[in-house]
């Protein structure tokens, strides 16, 4: 059998919640088998196991990685055992596919990345909304609207507290890492950084608007670059409104984002002729008529298909589509803006890992609180 025909054998640890999907994509992917299955709920392993019967089942995931079944393993768990899971897996000699976020802080990160360097394996996130957005951030990263002058992201969304019952883990510091940010629009933060490229500073509000846990169901921050431009970020699943902006503009374009993306060309030298066109240019000008675009439609996001990528990544020994060092910089942003809230100052990245874990570990034990925003 040629290597292109040569299946890997998975392992995936957590089969319920989001890994019973992920599941159903493995036994799908040509170029894998299910070689393996873990799950600490007993009803979770034995739905999983009738789907897969082939599959050998373990209830401890350290188990699993010892047993020499798999090459792989896709991590569905929750935030918390994302980093100790993952370096127990690199540690025993397997390529890993990591739910969203890759972590809860940037050391975890840092720690996973250097597993992964040091076994040689492959690390990748599930990140999908990197699918399909290559056109846009080459734009934004060459050129394409000037220099970057402007960021603007708004996302608004709703999760109710029945959401946050289906798990003892779920809006917790200690073991969901927080809320909104860390799982909801950790997505939309990996997209934007991977767009626009980090930020500099962050000066960032949380607040738990109308949720009965700890964490944040709203942020609003300020953002700086690192060539002066600024923006704004806000995420929220709190909110009904149906508005969500996604957009960066330059001196010489406006990038709006959204399902079809739209450059829109200012004329002649851009903005800088604009602003600056002399006294015989009118006081209040209008503004510059801008020749709009829509951006060729790329190939989207399907279903499976960073599972297939990630065994193809494995089986041929390439990179895999989403790359651990992008997903870390989303886990970066994000912990840069719980740090601003919490010590009440600007952020400037790069963070120090060991401050975050100490505002993270403060968060955990309690210690640290997140106060209502408004009293009604
Ligand atoms: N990519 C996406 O769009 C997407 C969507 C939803 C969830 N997720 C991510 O997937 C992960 C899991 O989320 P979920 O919503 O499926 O959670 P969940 O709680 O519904 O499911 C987690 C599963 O892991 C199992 N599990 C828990 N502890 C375990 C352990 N020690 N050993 C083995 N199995 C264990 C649970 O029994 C359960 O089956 C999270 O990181 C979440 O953010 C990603």
């Amino acid at each position: 059998m040629g290597t292109e025909q040569r299946k890997i054998r998975l392992g995936l640890v957590g089969v319920g919640g989001v890994g019973a999907g992920r599941l159903d994509e493995a036994l799908a992917a040509p170029e894998a088998e299910v070689a393996a299955i873990c799950d600490a709920s007993e009803a979770n392993l034995k739905a999983g196991a009738e789907k897969a019967p082939n599959a050998k089942t373990f209830s401890d995931a350290e188990k699993l990685f010892a047993s020499g079944l798999c090459e792989a393993v896709l991590l569905n768990v929750p935030h918390f055992l994302h980093k100790p899971f993952a370096v127990a897996a690199l540690q025993a000699g397997l390529n890993v596919l990591v739910e969203k976020p890759m972590a809860i802080r940037i050391g975890e990160c840092d720690a996973m990345l250097a597993e992964a360097r040091k076994a040689g394996k492959i690390l990748t996130v599930h990140h999908q909304r990197r699918i399909g957005i290559d056109g846009r951030r080459r734009l934004v990263r060459e050129g394409g609207i000037g220099k970057l002058v402007r960021a603007t992201y708004l996302q608004n969304g709703v999760r109710n507290n029945k959401y946050y019952r289906t798990g003892k883990w779920r809006g917790t510091w200690k073991y969901e890492g927080g809320g909104v940010l860390v799982n909801q629009c950790i997505h939309d933060i990996d997209a934007f950084v991977h767009t626009g490229g980090q930020v500099a500073e962050v000066r960032a509000k949380l607040a738990n608007l109308f949720h009965d846990h700890e964490v944040e169901d709203s942020c609003t921050a300020a953002l700086e670059y690192p060539n002066g431009a600024t923006g704004t970020f806000a995420v929220n699943i709190s909110s009904f409104s149906p508005s969500n902006v996604c957009e960066f503009e330059g001196d010489r374009a406006v990038l709006v984002c959204g399902k079809t993306s739209r450059l829109g060309r200012l004329p002649g030298g851009g903005a800088y002729d604009f602003y600056d066109a002399g006294d015989d240019a009118p006081m209040f000008a209008k503004k510059p008529e801008t020749q709009w675009q829509d951006l060729p439609a790329e190939e989207p996001f399907a279903p499976g298909s960073l599972v297939r990528d990630f065994a193809q990544a494995v089986r041929d020994g390439r990179a895999p589509l989403v790359d651990a060092e992008g997903a870390r910089e989303a886990v970066h942003f994000f912990n840069a803006l719980v740090l601003s809230h919490f010590l009440e100052k600007p952020m400037r990245l790069p963070l120090d890992p060991a401050q975050v874990d100490e505002v993270f570990d403060a968060l955990a034990a309690g210690k640290m609180r997140l106060h209502r925003a408004f009293t009604a």
